[in-house]
């Protein structure tokens, strides 16, 4: 079990989250950070601390946010680790909560 960065995270990358993960299992991209499903000891620390809410347990995913388990693992052995919080997007605040980002993930 994991916990998996979704859709919100997109276009907004707060990382508050990166700080409190015991283990540094995030990676960063452009505009969008996963968490690395085979490093995740599933503490659930993570989840409260987005802004976005854009953090869930693999098994207590919303609908429609299933591709996101296969996108982060991906991305996951791709991007570099991330292990301190730093200023979010430009226009987080604007993106926040507008629907399907999928397609503005950069990778
Ligand atoms: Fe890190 Fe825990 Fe979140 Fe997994 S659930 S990404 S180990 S803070
Ligand atoms: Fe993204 Fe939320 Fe972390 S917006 S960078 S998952 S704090």
């Amino acid at each position: 079990m994991t916990f998996v960065v979704t859709d919100n995270c997109i276009k907004c990358k707060y990382t508050d989250c990166v700080e409190v993960c015991p283990v540094d299992c995030f990676y960063e991209g452009p505009n969008f950070l996963v968490i690395d499903p085979d490093e995740c000891i599933d503490c659930a620390l993570c989840e409260p601390e987005c802004p976005a809410e854009a953090i869930f347990s693999e098994d207590e995913l919303p609908a429609g946010q299933e591709p996101f388990v296969e996108i982060n693992a991906d991305l996951a052995g791709k991007w570099p680790n991330i292990t301190e919080k730093k200023d979010p997007l430009p226009d987080a605040e604007e993106w926040d909560g507008k629907p399907d980002k999928l397609q503005y993930l950069e990778r």
